[in-house]
């Protein structure tokens, strides 16, 4: 088929690979000129384990440009263009630019709308535009985001007549995953309810890690480990640590939020989601400070900078935050990650080693395994927010009383 994706992000340059992969003729549009031309030359946007490899070898099927002028062809297009937070509501300035364009290039195409986008916006582009598009959102994590898109969980596609899914269905047949097929707005909703869910269950073991810390004994792991035996709850997203980052639950949970306010509802439990996670850096300084004292002066690496591992993504980043916060606190902060090179006003390292050397404290802040194969025995203390250096490693972690 010859499909057009339009916005080359994280989500457009994934679909855009995977889709390639299964034969099909891609037509890669992006407003960013200057993306478009590292992708012209063969070069990286994102860090993505697996991306760069699919698309070299499929380099043939790839045209990236941005003119919308190339979309003519298509006979489907995708829109995976930013949905950005404005003040707590949704910006769907994107969604809207992008139909225009598309209209205005006279495509016979299937639109579909893979940005996540907040119930009624299918309605609001067929108002403005005439174009009926189909709402198929996007569940991919970053970090492992051609996995999930090869082997999603499930596939959600709603339109306003199911003949305009044939498509659709045609082109993710090949993931064998179940499909749900339903109207525009449940499945805009689908995805909101979904991230707000997952940001819930985050929030929720973070503050069982709060208990855990003032009962000696008690250990947030274990907890969790228990509790995701339990096919009802399901192990994942139950790692206590800094609370959720990234582009989309942070964004997304305020989103839904001021939508269902307008709507005369409130979603009482997604604003204390919310609310919970909006303090865990804070805290997480405090407890520092309150077991070994002020940080003023001390030299601090942080190792991890993106919102996850696997990512180079450091929007809405805890890390980030951390470090933030720490240097707000007079404390002397370099930080490493993998993939994160440079960060404005942060002094970033690439030598882990002498960073580690050099601290008073070292601070796990993203979950990067490979922290666990780095040299701590030269640091001062470690803490590991993330939960993931092994056991004894550690000076203090999240969810653990300081005496166990
Ligand atoms: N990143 C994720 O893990 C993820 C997962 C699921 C869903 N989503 C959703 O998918 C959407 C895209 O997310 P992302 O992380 O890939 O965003 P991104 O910011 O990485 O990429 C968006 C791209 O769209 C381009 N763009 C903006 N306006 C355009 C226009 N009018 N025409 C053409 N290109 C345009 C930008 O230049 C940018 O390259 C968002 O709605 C997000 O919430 C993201």
């Amino acid at each position: 088929m010859k499909v057009g994706v339009v916005g080359l992000g994280y989500v457009g340059i994934v679909t855009a690979a995977v889709l390639a992969d299964q034969g099909h003729q891609i037509m890669g549009v992006d407003t960013d000129k200057d993306k478009i031309s590292r992708l012209q030359a063969g070069k990286s946007v994102i860090f993505e384990p697996g991306l760069d490899e699919l698309i070299s070898r499929n380099h043939q099927r790839f045209e990236f440009t941005s003119n919308y002028d190339g979309l003519g062809e298509s006979e489907v297009i995708f829109i995976c263009v930013s949905t950005p937070d404005r003040g707590g509501e949704i910006n769907l300035d994107y969604v809207f630019s992008a139909c225009e364009s598309i209209k205005n290039v006279g495509s016979k195409a299937t639109v579909v709308i893979k940005s996540t986008v907040i119930p009624g916006t299918a309605r609001k582009v067929f108002g403005r535009t005439g174009i009926r598009v189909v709402s198929n959102p996007e569940f991919l994590r970053e970090g492992s985001a051609i996995h999930d898109t090869v082997h999603p969980d499930r596939i959600v596609m709603g339109a306003d007549e199911p003949q305009r899914l044939i498509l659709l269905r045609n082109l993710w047949g090949f993931t064998k995953a179940p499909i749900l097929e339903t109207t525009n707005e449940n499945a805009e909703l689908i995805k909101y309810a979904s991230n707000a869910f997952l940001a819930t269950k985050i929030s929720f073991i973070n503050e069982i890690a709060d208990l855990c810390e003032k009962i000696p004994g008690a250990d947030v792991s274990v907890i969790a480990e228990g509790m995701g035996y339990d096919k009802r709850i399901a192990p994942e997203f139950l790692r206590a640590g800094l609370g959720f980052g990234g582009s989309c639950f942070p964004k997304d949970t305020r989103a839904l939020i001021t939508f269902a306010k307008e709507n005369n509802t409130d979603i009482r439990i997604v604003e204390s989601a919310v609310s919970v996670n909006s303090d865990r850096v804070k805290k997480a300084v405090d407890r520092i400070e309150a077991k070994f004292g002020s940080l003023k002066t001390k030299n601090i690496c942080v190792l991890g900078l993106s919102f996850k591992n696997d990512t180079d993504d450091v929007r809405y980043s805890k890390s980030w935050e951390l470090v933030e916060e720490l240097n707000r606190r007079g404390g002397l902060v370099k930080a490493f990650d993998p993939t994160v090179k440079s960060a404005q006003g942060i002094n970033v390292t690439v030598n882990p080693d002498r960073c580690i050397e050099n601290s008073d404290f070292v601070i796990v802040a993203t979950e990067w395994k490979e922290f666990n194969r780095l040299n701590l025995n030269t640091a001062g203390r470690v803490i590991d927010f993330r939960r993931i250096l092994d056991k004894g490693k550690a000076d203090m972690m999240v969810g653990v009383h300081d005496k166990n």
